[in-house]
Order: structure tokens, then sequence, then C-alpha cells
């Protein structure tokens, strides 16, 4: 089954970062989509791109509510008024030190959601999800390439939301084989849509490492704290897999297409990453290079929790998905600029 029967899409969180990208691609597949966001971390206005970058025509197959799948009445709002074909389901709160405070709000927000979330679809008999997991549910893992059946771990409250809601989904379509529910694994997603109209905005200062050198490059911020230049790596700092989001989005459709097409997937895990490596020191090289800024950076020790060298294995999401990263770290660090360069305070005129 293709697209051409314009099916109906959720796409809970879409006002976010991986969800305004992924949202631009859906709508330019052909499909349908509905977003519910509460927007405690996004933007109206990102939205309000989406339909600029689409055009008035496909903008018509979109529409947005503002709701929190902690109500369970915003959800069964949605459903009572259409079917939906699938769910691709993004909401959640994501900032690890955070979530080391306030444990609670981490698992009302993201467990309590997404249980609503799945009472509703099996209500309304949509039973097929695409789940935003992440490389975090490998913790520290003791192998690299992550594998997508290596042992699962978590290292904070954040990564025990994904390491259960994985649980959960694999119970579920365990009992109720109809189920079809996809997790995707993302490793670190970065880069921004080419025309530097959306890309991420994070509230407060970043904790991740590309939007921090982002606010630097345009000023907001000093200097870069670049935590540990002692792991046994070739350069001393640590290493991840940095994907670009619009890969990523990507990789969401070929995701729905499986759902779609093979009634045998049950409940599957897939690694979203390059299967590429690359240092702390490698990115501000890149990042320089693509905005022709100078990066000041400042060696700190290691930040707490942190693993050596993270990246995923792409073999089984190119087998069974057919998808594969397109982009490699020199476009993530060319999209990421455009975005800043354009936006310099995200979203927001100036905060
Ligand atoms: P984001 O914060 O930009 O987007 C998440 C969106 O969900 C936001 O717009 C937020 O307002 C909304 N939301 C949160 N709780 C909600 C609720 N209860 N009801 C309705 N809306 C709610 O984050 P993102 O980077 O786009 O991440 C999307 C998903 O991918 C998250 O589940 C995150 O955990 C996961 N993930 C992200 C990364 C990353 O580094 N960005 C890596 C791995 C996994
Ligand atoms: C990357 C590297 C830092 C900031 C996190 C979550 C993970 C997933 C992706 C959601 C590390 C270093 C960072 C800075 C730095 N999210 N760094 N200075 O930690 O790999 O993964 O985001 O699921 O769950 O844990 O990403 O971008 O924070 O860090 O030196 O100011 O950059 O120490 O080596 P991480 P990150």
């Amino acid at each position: 089954m293709g697209s051409s029967v314009e099916q109906n899409i959720l796409v809970t969180g879409g006002a976010g970062f991986i969800g305004t990208h992924t949202v631009v691609q859906l709508l330019k597949e052909g499909f349908k989509v509905s977003i519910i966001d509460n927007l405690d971390n996004s933007v109206i206005e990102a939205v309000d791109r989406v339909r600029e970058l689409v055009g008035p025509d496909l903008s018509k197959k979109l529409e947005f509510t503002q709701g929190d799948l902690r109500n369970k009445g915003d959800i069964e709002k949605l459903f009572s008024k259409q079917r939906f074909d699938a769910v691709i389901h993004f909401a959640g709160l994501k900032a690890v030190g955070e979530s080391v405070g306030n444990p609670r709000r981490y698992f009302d927000n993201n467990l309590v959601g997404t249980i609503n979330l799945y009472e509703t679809m099996a209500k309304h008999n949509c039973k097929m999800m695409v789940f935003s997991s992440s490389a975090t549910v490998y913790g520290q893992p003791e192998k690299i390439p992550c594998m997508e059946d290596f042992e699962l771990k978590a290292m904070n409250p954040y990564g025990r939301t994904k390491l259960f809601l994985e649980e959960i989904a694999r119970d579920i379509q365990a009992a109720e084989p109809e189920w079809r529910i996809v997790l995707l694994r993302y490793f670190n997603p970065v880069g921004a849509h080419e025309s530097g109209r959306i890309g991420e905005d994070p509230k407060g200062i970043p904790n991740n490492l590309m939007p921090y050198i982002q606010q630097v490059a345009v000023g907001r911020l000093p200097e870069l704290n670049v935590y540990g230049h002692d792991y046994p790596t070739e350069d001393g700092s640590a290493v991840r897999d940095y994907i670009h989001v619009m890969d990523l989005a990507d990789g969401h459709i070929a995701a729905l297409r499986k759902l779609f097409d093979d009634p045998k997937i049950g409940c599957t895990a897939y690694n979203l990453g390059t299967g590429r490596g690359t240092s702390v020191l490698e990115m501000v090289t890149a990042f320089e290079k693509a905005s022709g800024k100078k990066i000041p950076i400042k060696l700190c020790p290691r930040r707490l929790g942190d693993a050596t060298a993270v990246y995923a294995s792409t073999e089984k999401a190119e087998k069974e998905l057919g998808w594969k990263a397109k982009y490699g770290v020199e476009e993530m660090c060319r999209d990421q600029w455009n975005w800043a360069n354009n936006n310099p305070w995200g979203y927001q005129k100036k905060r």
C-alpha cells in the first residue's frame, strides 16, 4: 500500500524539532497530517513556517490542535472527529539533566501521555505506531557499533522513560498481535531544513552540543565547554553518531511504509544513525568551516554519565526499511549554520 489513498497520520509533538521536519516530508509525500502538541517546548510559529514551506495547497492537508496527551479528552476529541491510519509519536520531554532533578514530571508526561495515547488508539481501532525512542536505551554500550539486539539499559530517568515505553510497546503488541509498532532509536539529531526556515530552538541554555555551538557562533554564548579531553579516542574528545534531521524525517516515512506494507512487523526496533562516529573537536572544526566563525573552546572535565563513543549499526534499517542516511557532517553544519544565521534568536525576534 502506498500513500496514494491519502493516509491520515496523527503526529504528536509535531511542532517540535524533529516533528516539524517530519511533517514537511509527510505532506510532500502526499499524507494528510494532524498535529497535537501542547507547545510546552515549541511555538506555533514553527507550524506556520511548515505551512509556508509546503505552500498553500499542501497546507490544507495539515491541521493543528493545541492539546496535551496527559488529558485523555484532548486525544479522544481528535479520534472522534476523524479516522487515523497511523500515529507518529514524538511528544515527550527530553532533557536528561531536568529528568534527574524532576523524575515525576518525566514519568507523568512521557509515560502517562503515551499510555493515554495507546488507550485511545485501541478504542478507535488505530493500531499502527511509530515511536521516538533513542540511542539512550543502549546506556554506555560495551561494544560499538550499537546493534538493535544489544542489552538495553537506562542511565537516567529520561532514558528510563524510553526504556519503559519500549517495553510497554512490546507487551501491548505481544498481547494484541494486530498492533504494528516501529521503535526508532535516534542517535544525535542535528542540522535543519535546507531552507533555514525551521530548526531546533531550545529554551534556555542548550544542553546538547550542536545548539550550543550554534549559539556561540551567533554570539549568544561566549565559548563552548568541551566536556572531556582525555577519552581514549583519537583527539581525546567523545565520539557520537550525528544524524541530519532531514535524514531522520525520511526515516519516519520509510518506517510508516513498512507499517502499512508488512503485516508481520510486530514490534520492531531500528537504529537511525549514519553509522559514523564524529568527535566533539571534529564537530567544532566542521562548524567553523561551514560558518566561517571561530568557536572559542574551553577544555573541561568529562560530563557525568557520558559514554566515550557511541555510534549505530545501520544494517537493519538499510535492509528492512530500505533507508540510509544521505548527509554527512558537512551538510549538517551547513544547514545548522544557515538556520542559525537566518534566525539567531530562533523563532522569536529576540528574547
Ligand atoms: P522537541 O521538544 O522539540 O519536540 C517534542 C514536542 O512534544 C514539543 O513540541 C512539545 O511541546 C511536545 N510535547 C511534549 N509533551 C507533550 C504532551 N504531554 N502533550 C502534547 N505535546 C507534548 O523534541 P524533539 O527533539 O523533536 O524530540 C522528539 C522526540 O524524539 C522526543 O520523544 C524525544 O525524546 C525523542 N528523541 C530526541 C532526540 C534529540 O536529541 N532531539 C534524540 C532521541 C530521541
Ligand atoms: C554530545 C557530546 C558531550 C554539550 C543526548 C541524550 C540522548 C539523546 C541525544 C534524546 C558529548 C559533548 C555537549 C556541550 C560538550 N537525546 N558536549 N559540550 O549526550 O550524546 O545525547 O542527546 O534521546 O539521550 O543524552 O548528546 O549533544 O548532549 O552531547 O562537550 O556543551 O558533546 O559531552 O560528548 P548526547 P549531547
